[in-house]
């Protein structure tokens, strides 16, 4: 169902508005990747939006999403941020910059074994200052992280948990403001294709596809979760992102279409599978560009799949957006 074209201006006036930290130079870059496209015989126009090229941090697209959670924190007087991941957490290494960044300490809940000798991700979360403490599995992430809370409130800190990947209607209001961006850049895709798991990017995507009254697909392709579990998690953040622009939560829930696909994930989370290492292979030798098995590569996969099996049709406009996760491949 189609937005009401008064209220999606007043809710793109209010977006604007709203203060963003800069964590970078945007916009970042959108490249034709025809080389990639000639390669494996793909007739459609592909088009690669360069979240991985942000220049903050080492980039990716938790970025986009602290740059509407960390003014919220300033604004709060936050001085502690918690929050999780697991060893190799993009997440983690971009919110630990972003809390330096503005002067605020970050305390790391990370779920898995200490690395005796820490690379990528866990390396330089150490060069950013972070702290860490280590939990079993996913499942003691948040009560350690509200028993950080409690500790630091204790010691007379005001902090905040950032929760898992900053997938929060905040959060998301980064990709809302992204697909504005894309527009300005003169780029209508028919379809957008990213790598998803908490739901952040896509509920954001999403929102600023519906909000701009535009007809593009947005293909989440899952790097853990099935499609129920990302789909209702997407619901739920946007059905908190719609008050926030002065729209009812349900209205734009009622306009997105999400489209989750989770058969890239091969044998699970962070496993490369043969599509992912082709992807791999092929963006890098055709592209000179990055992509990350637990991600970027997976989605990537999904994307040529799409296009070349018909998913996608040969006049479609595609849009690959990178959602970084380089870092990864030094782990
Ligand atoms: C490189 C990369 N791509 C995609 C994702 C998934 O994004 P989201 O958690 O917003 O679904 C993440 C984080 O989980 C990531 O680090």
């Amino acid at each position: 169902m189609s937005l009401d074209p008064n209220l999606t201006r007043a809710a793109l006036a209010t977006l604007a508005a709203r203060p963003s930290a800069s964590l970078g130079h945007f916009p970042t870059p959108i490249d034709r990747f025809d080389r990639l496209a000639a390669a494996l015989g793909i007739r459609q126009r592909l088009f690669a939006k360069r979240d991985d090229a942000i220049t903050f941090g080492f980039g990716g697209n938790k970025v986009r999403k602290l740059r509407y959670v960390i003014p919220d924190l300033v604004a709060s007087g936050v001085d502690t941020v918690i929050t999780c991941g697991g060893v190799q957490s993009n997440h983690a290494r971009a919110t630990a910059a972003a809390a330096a960044s503005a002067g605020m300490a970050c305390h790391l809940v990370v779920n898995g074994v200490e690395p005796t000798v820490p690379t990528a991700n866990a390396l330089l979360c150490r060069h950013l200052g972070a702290t860490f403490e280590y939990v079993a599995d996913r499942s003691e992430r948040k009560p350690a992280m509200e028993r950080a809370a409690d500790r630091f409130r204790e010691a007379g800190r005001h902090p905040a948990i950032v929760p898992l990947g900053a997938s929060t209607p905040i959060g998301a209001l980064g990709y809302v403001a992204a697909i504005g961006e894309m527009l300005a850049q003169g780029v209508h895709p028919d379809v957008i294709v990213h790598a998803g798991s908490s739901g952040g990017t896509s509920a954001g995507l999403l929102a600023g596809v519906a909000l701009h009254r535009l007809e593009t697909r947005v293909i989440s392709i899952s790097a853990d979760d099935p499609p129920a579990a990302v789909i209702a998690e997407v619901r739920a953040i946007v059905g908190g992102l719609g008050p926030l622009l002065g729209l009812e939560g349900a209205t734009l829930v009622d306009a997105i279409r999400p489209e989750v696909d989770d058969t890239f994930v091969g044998t699970g989370y962070g496993h490369p599978t043969d599509a992912s290492t082709r992807a791999l292979a092929a963006a890098a030798r055709t592209e000179g560009v990055f992509v990350d098995h637990t991600y970027s590569a997976k989605a990537l996969a999904g994307l040529l799949a799409y296009c070349q099996d018909g998913r996608i049709s040969t006049d479609a406009t595609v849009l690959f957006w990178h959602t970084g996760g380089q870092v990864a491949l030094f782990a």
